[in-house]
C-alpha cells in the first residue's frame, strides 16, 4: 500500500494520498485546492488518482475535490448530508472501496459536522486488520473536533454525536490502530492540537482526557465551554464547498497593476491588503490598506478582516511575495484577487501619491506618552486569556476579532496605541482603525514582551 500525508502549514490541514503502485490506482482524502502535489506524487509512483473523499464539509479551506475531478477525472465521494450540489457519489456507512492492496471502509462519525465520516484503512498486502483510521475532524492528536461549526441550532445534537462517535463508533478498533486526522496544529477546527502529525487510538484513550472514559456530562461541559474564533469567511467556504468551488483555471488573472490602475480600482471599492511585515507597513502604506503580514496562519486573519467576496489588490515587497500571498489566500476561498501593486510602496511614492503611516511606538515611548497624556488610549487587542495573564494598567481590552466586528466607540480624534503580544495583531487593529477614520493611531512594536522588558 502507498500512504502519504500532506500538510498545509498555517491552516494545519492534512490530506492523504492512498493507493497501490502495483495496481496503479490511488485516492486522495481531504485535498486542498492546489492539487499539483497529489498529481505529481501519484505519477511518480505509477498511480492514477481515480477517487477523492472529503471526510466532511470543510469550513476552513476550499476543497480540492473539484480540481481533482477536473484534472484527473476522479470521482468525488461525500456524505449525503453535505447536500453537495456538484457531481458526486454519496457514501454510506460500511461502504468499502478497493485501490489494489489498499481498502477503505466508510464509517459515519458525525459530531464535528452532521456529515462527518471517518475512513478505516486496511493494507491487504500486510494484514486483514485495519491499520489506520483517517478521522477527519472527529479526533485529532490531543483533541477532538469542535462541534459548533455546523451552527448553534445543531450544537446540542453535535456534542451528543461527537461523544457517540468517539465512544461508540470507534470502540471496535483496537488501541494500536493508527489515527491520521484532517487537521493539526494551527487549525481553528479544534482547540489544543498537537504539532505531531499522527497518533494511535490507544495513546489518545490513555492520554487525551476527552477519550478517557469521560462521562457525557463532563464531556458536554468541556465541549461547550468556549470556542475558538470563527473567521467570517468560514460561512463563505462552507457555501462554496457545498456548491462546488470554482476551478482555479477559471480564476481571473492576477496581474501587475500600475499605481494609476490601483487608484482606479480603489475608487471602484477594491480592498488593499498589505502583506509586508509590521515595521515596513508602519513606515508607509497606501491609505485604507489592511496589514496582514505573511505568516503561516495569515489567511485566518485575513478571514476576519476582509470579506471573501471582496476584490483585493495585494501590496508586497516583491512580485514573488504577492503571488505567494495570493496562492495562500485562494486556499481560503478568496477568488477575487485581481493583482498586486507594481514596484510596491516605493514605486507609489515616486509618483508623488499619498501615503499614510502607523507609527511603531517603542515601549519606552509609550510609557512617556501615557505619563504625559492622561487621555491616551492603550487598546489591548489580545485574547481574553492573554489579557488575564497580565496587561498595561488602565488599558482598554478589545480582542482584534471583536474590534473588527463591532468597531470602536471612541471619537475619531482620540490618540490610540494598539497593543498585542508582538506587534502583528496590533498592526491589523491599527490599520483597521485607520481605515475607518481614526487619525492618530500607533502600534506598540514588540508588544507586551517589549513592555514587560522595559519595565524590567
Ligand atoms: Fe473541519
Amino acid at each position: 500500500m502507498f500512504f502519504k500525508q500532506f500538510k498545509v502549514e498555517g491552516l494545519g490541514c492534512y490530506s492523504y494520498l492512498i493507493g497501490c503502485p502495483k495496481a496503479g490506482v490511488a485516492c486522495v482524502v481531504d485535498p486542498e485546492r492546489h492539487v499539483e502535489n497529489y498529481l505529481d506524487v501519484a505519477q511518480e509512483n505509477g498511480m492514477r488518482i481515480t477517487d477523492v473523499f472529503d471526510t466532511h464539509l470543510h469550513a476552513d479551506h476550499i476543497t480540492g475535490s473539484g480540481e481533482l475531478a477536473a484534472q484527473a477525472g476522479a470521482t468525488i465521494h461525500v456524505h449525503p448530508a453535505v447536500e453537495a450540489k456538484y457531481p458526486h457519489e454519496p457514501v454510506r456507512d460500511g461502504q468499502r472501496f478497493r485501490f489494489g492492496s489498499a481498502e477503505i471502509e466508510v464509517i459515519e462519525t458525525p459530531g464535528h459536522t452532521p456529515n462527518s465520516v471517518s475512513l478505516a484503512v486496511t493494507d491487504h498486502a500486510r494484514s486483514e486488520d485495519v491499520q489506520a483510521l483517517l478521522t477527519g475532524d472527529l479526533l485529532f492528536v490531543g483533541d477532538v473536533g469542535r462541534p459548533d461549526l455546523a451552527g448553534e441550532d445543531l450544537l446540542e445534537q453535535q456534542v451528543r454525536n461527537l461523544y457517540d462517535s468517539i465512544y461508540g463508533k470507534l470502540a471496535r478498533f483496537p488501541d494500536w490502530t493508527e489515527v491520521y486526522p484532517a487537521h493539526g496544529e494551527g487549525s481553528l477546527c479544534g482547540k489544543g492540537m498537537s504539532a505531531k502529525p499522527m497518533t494511535t487510538l490507544g495513546f489518545e484513550r490513555r492520554n487525551n482526557p476527552l477519550l478517557n472514559e469521560m462521562p457525557f456530562e463532563e464531556f458536554h461541559r468541556i465541549m461547550t465551554e468556549g470556542f475558538q474564533i470563527r473567521p467570517d469567511n468560514f460561512a463563505v467556504m462552507v457555501q462554496k464547498n457545498r456548491q462546488g468551488p470554482a476551478l482555479l483555471s477559471e480564476a481571473a488573472a492576477f496581474t501587475r497593476l500600475a499605481p494609476t490602475q490601483v487608484e482606479q480600482a480603489l475608487r471602484d471599492g477594491v480592498r488593499l491588503v498589505d502583506v509586508r511585515d509590521q515595521v515596513a507597513f508602519g513606515a508607509a502604506f497606501l491609505p485604507s490598506s489592511i496589514n496582514i503580514g505573511m505568516r503561516p496562519n495569515s489567511v485566518n486573519w485575513l478571514g476576519m478582516a476582509v470579506k471573501a467576496s471582496s476584490k483585493i489588490i495585494i501590496v508586497a515587497d516583491s512580485e514573488a511575495d504577492a503571488r505567494e500571498a495570493a496562492f495562500r489566500f485562494q486556499r481560503a476561498g478568496y477568488d477575487k484577487l485581481i493583482g498586486y501593486l507594481a514596484d510596491g510602496v516605493c514605486g507609489w511614492a515616486m509618483q508623488g501619491k499619498r501615503l499614510d503611516h502607523l507609527p511603531q511606538l517603542t515601549a519606552e515611548s509609550l510609557k512617556h506618552v501615557i505619563e504625559k497624556y492622561s487621555d491616551h488610549v492603550v487598546l489591548d487587542v489580545r485574547t481574553e486569556a492573554e489579557w488575564r495573564d497580565g496587561h498595561i494598567d488602565g488599558a482598554l481590552h478589545m480582542p482584534v476579532t471583536d474590534l473588527i466586528e463591532a468597531g470602536l466607540d471612541l471619537p475619531k480624534q482620540r490618540h490610540i496605541t494598539a497593543v498585542c503580544s508582538s506587534g502583528y495583531r496590533s498592526n491589523i487593529a491599527g490599520s483597521f482603525l485607520k481605515s475607518i477614520g481614526y487619525e492618530h493611531v500607533f502600534s506598540l512594536i514588540g508588544g507586551m514582551p517589549a513592555w514587560n522588558a522595559a519595565a524590567g
